[in-house]
């Protein structure tokens, strides 16, 4: 066999949510399976991306628009930039390693909380780059510890604001002072996949550093508000000259054309986007109320999903609701082997949830 290269070995490929089929093929499941294990959207894709979606389907013998002019153009009417501050990615997930072989080798080093999205890691790990883990603080990013750990080496910054698997986030004023500190030749790259579901005052309205041309990159993404995480469409907002140096690492085609139509379709869905930050808040409120009455820790929200800590090996809890039908997932990995992150469904699922938990526990 042909050895695989040296750096491949310390990689741990993400380990995904279990999707329903699975779970119901191996445990031989049959009544519904309810799945709050990958902050997904419970009230389904957007309806206007679902018949763009039909509609694009006889186009499936063409290449798709590789330039996204389309997407790109609507998105950044939307946001307030220009489209060549724009990166359409196969997800934003796809836009992460491309990051790192852009700007990250084996005498570099990027920065990220100990307890951040674990995607941080392996595409620090996919560049040979070091990735220099700070602890959080209070479950949050602690911005002040993560300047101190910037070196001459450091040439990227990863924020997941909220993060997952928390759920936290840092503030305005903390990004302020940040931003103050950070050296220019450092790229932050801040990752707002939940955007769409905030309405504190105290988040941080990132978009005004890229206008002000600092050197930031925004990730979003259309999994979450918009239900559209199985068509895969994410994208990333940065200086041109960061774009552009993305652009070269690409593969073409990587937006496929379904994705590009979906995308353009909820972008126009309103009235989906506001039943889903509907139900998100007040299956919040419900759960906050569930949980504290069950005794369970959890950390307040600022996404689609909840940590909720059992103060026990979270395996055994994860398996009983896996049995039940519950499809939950196990953070170990983050270094939490005693929470669960659980997706907020819509009311129905939210109260089976706990009516098993309550069963459970
Ligand atoms: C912080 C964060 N970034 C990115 C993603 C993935 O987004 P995408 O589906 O666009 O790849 C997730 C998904 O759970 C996430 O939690």
């Amino acid at each position: 066999m042909t050895e695989p290269r040296d750096f491949l070995k310390k990689i741990s490929p993400y380990k995904p949510g279990r999707p329903i089929e699975e779970v119901a093929r191996v445990l031989g499941l049959k009544g519904e399976i309810i799945k709050l294990a990958s902050n997904e959207n419970p009230m389904g894709p957007s309806p206007l991306a679902v018949q763009a979606l039909k509609n694009a389907l006889v186009e499936s013998n063409l290449y798709p628009d590789d330039s996204c002019f389309h997407l790109k153009k609507k998105l950044a009417e939307r946001m307030g930039v220009e489209p060549g501050n724009i990166f359409v990615g196969n997800g934003s997930v796809e836009i992460l390693p491309l990051i790192t072989l852009a700007y990250l080798g084996p005498e570099h080093s990027a920065v990220a909380s100990q307890s951040a999205f674990i995607w941080f890691k392996i595409a620090a790990q996919i560049a040979a780059g070091e990735l220099v883990e700070v602890p959080m603080k209070d479950y949050r990013h602690d911005l002040k510890a993560m300047l101190k750990a910037i070196t001459n080496n450091t040439r990227l910054v990863f924020i997941a604001n909220p993060n997952n698997p928390t759920g936290t986030i840092v503030t305005r004023a903390e990004v302020e002072d940040f931003f103050k500190n950070v050296p220019e030749d450092v790229l932050v790259v801040m990752d707002e996949a939940y955007f769409e579901y905030i309405d504190d005052p105290d988040y941080p309205e990132s978009l005004r550093y890229l206008r002000e041309g600092r050197n930031i990159l925004i990730l979003r993404t259309f999994s979450k508000v918009y239900g559209l995480a199985g068509v895969r469409l994410g994208y990333g907002m940065a200086p041109p000259e960061v774009i552009a140096s993305l652009s070269k690492l690409r593969i073409s085609f990587s937006v496929n054309l379904l994705s590009q139509v979906a995308g353009m379709a909820a972008l126009d869905d309103h009235t989906h986007v506001e039943k889903s930050r509907a139900t998100n808040a007040a299956g919040k409120k419900y759960l906050y109320e569930a949980y504290r009455k069950l005794g369970l820790f959890y950390l307040p929200t600022y996404a689609n999903f909840l940590f909720v800590d059992f103060g026990k090996d979270s395996q055994v809890v994860f398996e009983s609701l896996q049995k039940k039908g519950i499809i939950t997932r196990t953070i170990k990995e983050y270094g939490f082997p005693h929470a669960l992150r659980i997706t907020i469904g819509t009311e129905d699922q939210n109260r089976k949830l706990i009516k098993a938990l309550g069963e459970m526990l």
